[in-house]
């Protein structure tokens, strides 16, 4: 019966008696060694089932009740004594000759002892766990690689519980928030975000935990050991665990050097910007005090001159009234230049106006049938702002009348209630735009550059839509 139940077991195992000799060996067994039982019923040779040399396997240790010091010469790393059977012990070992590519078994051998406690025998019961432990090795591989990814990555990134506690943290947190890594593990979100971060990073929170957009990554105020302040983009992930919310990894850039040089170049080209009008102004009223005076003074003088005759021969009159008329448009083009550089409108009246003449001079100097549409409640601004505006438009008028080879144009100012719209459109014959705008001064081309500029330095937008043979639209939006 007990030859049966042995045999029966789909477990791998075999009895050996007093003397090591084999007395069960099943089918199991047999199936995971490939030794047939005829092959080491009545030997001492179970040790060829895992080693190529004789040595003692678990169960004759186990009959000759040896010492844990001898367990543990035999097994070294991974024997350990069983809970359940008193005398007995388990262990794991790989098997390199096992089949194809070894194998690896946990395997306990136990006493079997007759009624006076006498051990007269050894059971020992295998178990192929190469699966588990080939799957354990490559999930702690692949932490392993996530580790380093984690310690070695240039972003900061830290996990914190849903009450914001810090739970694991890298290097490049503790460098970023300059607080040492032992110490940041202790600390609690609030204590480096400030008020303002706090709200947006617990609004973020909160939306992810319902599942709803965020907007990521935000930008968040660190306050670092020292007090500096860091400028970072942070992005947020919901971690679950069986589907309900445990905390917040968050990965974040310091962007401040970005920010602080986009801030300096923002006010150089602010300064830029207005510096570039005072010199426009400049030139403009010394073109007007002074040329344009000299040069209308003189187209005077020969106009007298020619009246009053002076006995002059009918050719020489000729010449001189040709002379005049090129004074005359002399005259005119200087009056052209002072209003392209600062039109006084602009000064006096105002944008729209200032925008009406520049709409007029297209029409009426190149024939191109111009409009200007005012959509909304008409307003007057900064100085600054109606010079940008202005600038923008002429840039686009100018652009129309240089490359558009267009038959109609439009301006459409919208005042809406918290923004200014201007729409500068053609029906020219377009372009294509393949590296954006920001691509174009690197060819010399500075005016949709510019006008972009200009509709940042407002805290606006700027778009292109151009389509070759289908024109082109110009749109700038600037909050109010
Ligand atoms: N309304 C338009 N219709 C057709 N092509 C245009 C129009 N506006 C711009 N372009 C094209 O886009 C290019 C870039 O325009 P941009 O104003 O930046 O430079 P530019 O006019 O060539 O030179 P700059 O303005 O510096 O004197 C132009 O060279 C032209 O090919
Ligand atoms: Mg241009």
């Amino acid at each position: 019966m007990l030859a049966n139940i042995i045999d029966g077991s789909s477990i791998p195992s075999f009895v050996i008696n007093k003397q090591h000799r084999v007395t069960h060996w099943n089918t199991a067994i047999e199936a995971l060694s490939g030794i047939e039982r005829e092959e080491v019923i009545g030997t001492d040779k179970q040790w060829r089932a895992f080693y190529t040399e004789k040595r003692p396997v678990m169960a004759d240790l186990i009959v000759d009740g040896a010492h844990v010091n001898e367990i543990k010469a035999y097994y070294p790393s991974r024997y350990k004594k069983s809970h359940l059977i008193d005398g007995a012990y388990e262990a794991e070992d790989f098997f390199l000759d096992l089949g194809k590519n070894g194998k690896w078994l946990h395997f306990t051998a136990s006493p079997i002892r007759d009624n006076k406690e006498e051990i007269i025998g050894a059971i020992e019961t295998l178990e192929d766990i190469t699966e588990r432990k080939r799957a354990e090795e490559a999930l702690h591989e692949s932490e392993k690689s996530f580790r380093a990814l984690f310690e070695g990555a240039y972003d900061a990134i830290w996990v914190h519980d849903l009450e914001g506690n810090i739970q694991t943290a890298n290097k490049a947190a503790a460098e970023l928030s300059g607080y040492p890594l032992e110490e940041l593990l202790m600390m609690n979100v609030k204590s480096f975000l400030g008020d303002e971060s706090l709200n947006l990073a617990r609004e973020v929170g909160r939306r992810l935990t319902q599942h709803r957009y965020v907007d990521t990554p935000s930008e968040l105020r660190l306050i670092r050991k020292d007090g500096s302040e860091a400028i970072c983009m942070v992005s947020t992930n919901l971690i679950t665990s069986d589907g309900e919310p445990e905390g917040f990894q968050n990965i974040a850039r310091d962007v401040t050097q970005e920010k602080r040089m986009q801030e300096n170049l923002r006010y150089y080209l602010q300064e830029i910007t207005k510096a570039q009008e005072e010199e426009r102004k400049r030139i403009a009223r010394e073109l007007h005090d002074d040329t344009a005076q000299v040069l209308g003074s003189l187209s005077r003088q020969l106009d007298n001159f020619v009246r009053k005759r002076h006995g002059l021969a009918p050719n020489e009159v000729l010449f001189l009234k040709d002379l005049q008329a090129q004074l005359n448009r002399g005259v005119q083009s200087v009056h052209r230049f002072v209003q392209d550089l600062r039109p006084s409108l602009l000064d006096d009246l105002g944008l729209i106006p200032a925008l009406r003449s520049l709409v007029k001079d297209l029409q009426e100097y190149e024939g191109i049938g111009t409009s200007l549409k005012v959509v909304g409640g008409e307003k007057r601004f900064s100085p600054e702002f109606e010079s940008l505006l202005f600038r923008i438009v002429q840039e686009a008028l100018s652009n129309i009348r240089r490359h558009a080879q267009a038959s109609e144009a439009q301006v459409v100012i919208e005042f809406a209630g918290d923004k200014v719209r201007v729409t500068i459109s053609d029906n020219g014959r377009g372009f294509e735009l393949s590296g954006g705008v920001d691509d174009l001064p690197r060819s010399g081309k500075l005016g949709l550059a510019g006008m972009q500029e200009r509709a940042r330095l407002l805290g606006g937008t700027f778009e292109v839509k151009s389509t070759p043979d289908k024109g082109t639209t110009l749109i700038v939006e600037i909050p109010r």
